[in-house]
């Protein structure tokens, strides 16, 4: 049986990640201090350590694991929260990054599989963009995600470390939080099926690359197959206004809510989109998911939140 270790794994993304492990048939323990995660996230099945990954236990947990691989998705990962303590971001995205590294060197872990992000692109300059894209963050949040990124091309050329980073654009789908920096689908859902206002943040024209949740598990899992050492971004490659998701998932919920809109938000992105031809080529990848059936899934979720 192989072994897996994922840090983040009560989170939004990460919890999907070990659901799908564990359904391969793999040994899934999970490290989380529930910082933004969810004891509620993690499956029965996963051994669950409540810890953040700069703790010097963690030693333990990897002298006991015997991993093979390493899904690392823990991260501070608000990007306001970022600009407003970007020493509070770099603890954690940074020195806690650089100790789950030691402890991967120290036990010869054999790869690790990082969540990175388009937010580590910046502004971009080229639609939609490759992995060669100038990386030139706008937060310290992306800055955070590219050191890693540096960090592990180091520990590869110094310690054979292997990895693979995947790219992420914008991600939905059920566990999605919608509150705090939620994402824009997660806060629409919530808004709409109770009722609420749902408030659109400057003229609605900004696009997103929203791919679902299922698709990025599906990269985490063909990326332990991969034997390249480099960054693969994961996308839809499609465009979507933010005026445009919010008609269709008023038509999903049946709300009868006109659209409201508030003043732009400081620093937010216009335009948002990635290439993954890479990826499609490389590990043959595709996302199942259109947007019509990956909001169609979360709105089922989101449906039976509010009613529980
Ligand atoms: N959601 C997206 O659209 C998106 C896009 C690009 C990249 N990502 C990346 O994917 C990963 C998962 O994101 P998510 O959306 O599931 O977010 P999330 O907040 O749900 O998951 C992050 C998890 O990490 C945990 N965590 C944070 N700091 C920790 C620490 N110091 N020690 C231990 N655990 C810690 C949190 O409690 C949480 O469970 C992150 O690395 C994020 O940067 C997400």
């Amino acid at each position: 049986m192989k072994r897996a270790l994922i840090t983040g794994g009560a989170g939004f993304i990460g919890s999907h990640v070990a659901d799908a492990l564990l359904d391969k048939g793999f040994y899934v323990e999970i490290v989380d201090n529930l910082y933004t995660g969810l004891k509620k996230n993690v499956p029965g099945k996963a051994v669950f350590h409540e810890m953040d990954i700069r703790d010097a236990a963690m030693d333990e947990i990897f002298q006991e694991g015997k991993f093979d691989i390493v899904y690392h998705l823990a991260a501070q990962m608000d990007i306001r929260k970022s600009v407003a303590d970007p020493a509070f971001d770099a603890e954690a995205n940074i020195i806690g990054g650089i100790n789950l590294l030691q402890m991967c060197k120290k036990y010869k872990i054999k790869k690790v599989v990082f969540s990175s992000t388009c937010a580590s692109y910046g502004e971009q300059i080229s639609f939609p963009a490759p992995e060669s894209h100038p990386q030139n963050p706008a937060s310290p949040y992306g800055i955070t995600k590219l050191a890693f990124e540096k960090y592990l091309y180091f520990y590869l050329k110094e310690f054979g470390l292997k990895f693979v980073i995947l790219r992420y654009a914008n991600i939905y789908g059920p566990r999605q939080r919608s509150d705090g920096e939620g994402g824009v689908v997660a806060i629409f859902f919530e808004r709409l099926l109770a009722g609420k206002k749902a408030f659109i943040y400057g003229d609605g024209n900004q696009t997103r690359d929203l791919t679902y949740v299922g698709d990025v598990v599906n990269a985490n899992l063909m990326a332990m197959d991969c034997d390249r050492c480099e960054a693969f971004n994961v996308s839809t490659g499609q465009e979507t206004t933010i005026n445009s998701l919010f008609d269709i998932m008023k038509d999903l919920t049946g709300s009868n809510q006109e659209k409201i809109y508030q003043p732009p938000r400081e620093g937010e992105t216009m335009r948002s989109v990635l290439d993954s031809s890479k990826i499609r080529s490389s590990m043959e990848w595709r996302p199942q998911h259109d947007l019509q059936s990956g909001l169609a899934k979360t709105a089922e979720f989101f449906r039976a939140k509010i009613l529980s």
